[in-house]
């Protein structure tokens, strides 16, 4: 089965809206309290690096995905923003600069599956964040009835363009990883895309916990973008950290 990134039209007709206004001004407003050069990891197609860029900000994206990476600059391009972003590892990348924010969007810090890769992804940050820099990373908030819906059933996610999404997951307990699968149901052919992806999910101390190990100091904990503090409803859990 394809991963959810190996189809960018499907990807991005479900993400265009992704970057919406209160997500961008979160992180426009985060930049010009900390400055740049800006680097985000795990940048995808650019929803929100093509957005910066296009604000006249220094920043720098990374992601494993060549594909990703291609509808990133051809979004780009067709929007007349020059992008400087290249493929990369965020467990393992060396760019020999550094940059005042580092962040990572769109819930991709999920995408570090067991400690090791989050361990590693936290010791290349640091060596790349300036003096005051600041790290900013985004997560869901794990929400456990979410999490143990009845396994193989099929559940409404939305419509998009010409296709109809379903979800199904399977949550795994013991590794914290809920595993995905995207049911694209085009309408016009009848026909089904299923594209697959694994999240691992962080409890909010856990997570906590994982940044003061490695050695940064958590500044701020917003529960959304609009900056609201995090607490037991709070859909995301959104850190801004420095390093100790
Ligand atoms: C939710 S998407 C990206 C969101 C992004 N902010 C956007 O605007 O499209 C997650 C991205 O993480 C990338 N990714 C997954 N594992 C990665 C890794 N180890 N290093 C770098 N990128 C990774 C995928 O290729 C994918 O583009």
């Amino acid at each position: 089965m394809k991963n959810l990134y190996d189809d960018v039209f499907l990807y991005d007709s479900v993400h265009g809206g992704f970057a919406d206004a209160e997500t961008f001004d979160f992180y426009d407003r985060q930049i010009s309290l900390y400055g740049a050069p800006v680097l985000e990891l795990a940048c995808g197609s650019g929803h929100v690096l093509i957005r910066l860029a296009e604000k006249g900000i220094e920043i720098f994206g990374l992601d494993i995905s060549a594909k990703m990476l291609g509808a990133c600059q051809r979004k780009a391009g067709e929007r007349n923003v020059k992008v400087k972003i290249q493929a990369g590892d965020m467990r393992q990348f060396e760019l020999g600069r550094k940059f005042k924010v580092i962040f990572i969007a769109g819930n991709s810090f999920q995408h570090l599956i067991e400690n090791a890769d989050v361990s590693a992804c936290l010791d290349c940050v640091k060596r790349h964040l300036a003096p005051g820099g600041k790290f900013i990373v985004e997560v869901l908030n794990p929400y456990i009835p979410l999490l143990m819906r009845e396994r193989g059933r099929k559940f409404m996610v939305g419509a998009f363009g010409n296709y109809v999404l379903t979800e199904d997951v399977r949550y795994r307990a013991a590794t914290q990883v809920n595993h995905i699968r995207w049911h694209f149901w085009h309408r016009p052919t009848d026909e089904i895309t299923t594209l697959s992806f694994a999240l691992r999910q962080f409890f909010p101390q856990e997570l906590n916990a994982l940044f003061e190990f490695k050695g940064f100091c958590i500044e701020e904990k917003f529960g959304d973008f609009n900056q609201s503090a995090f607490s037991d409803d709070s859909p995301k859990q959104i850190i801004v950290a420095g390093l100790i």
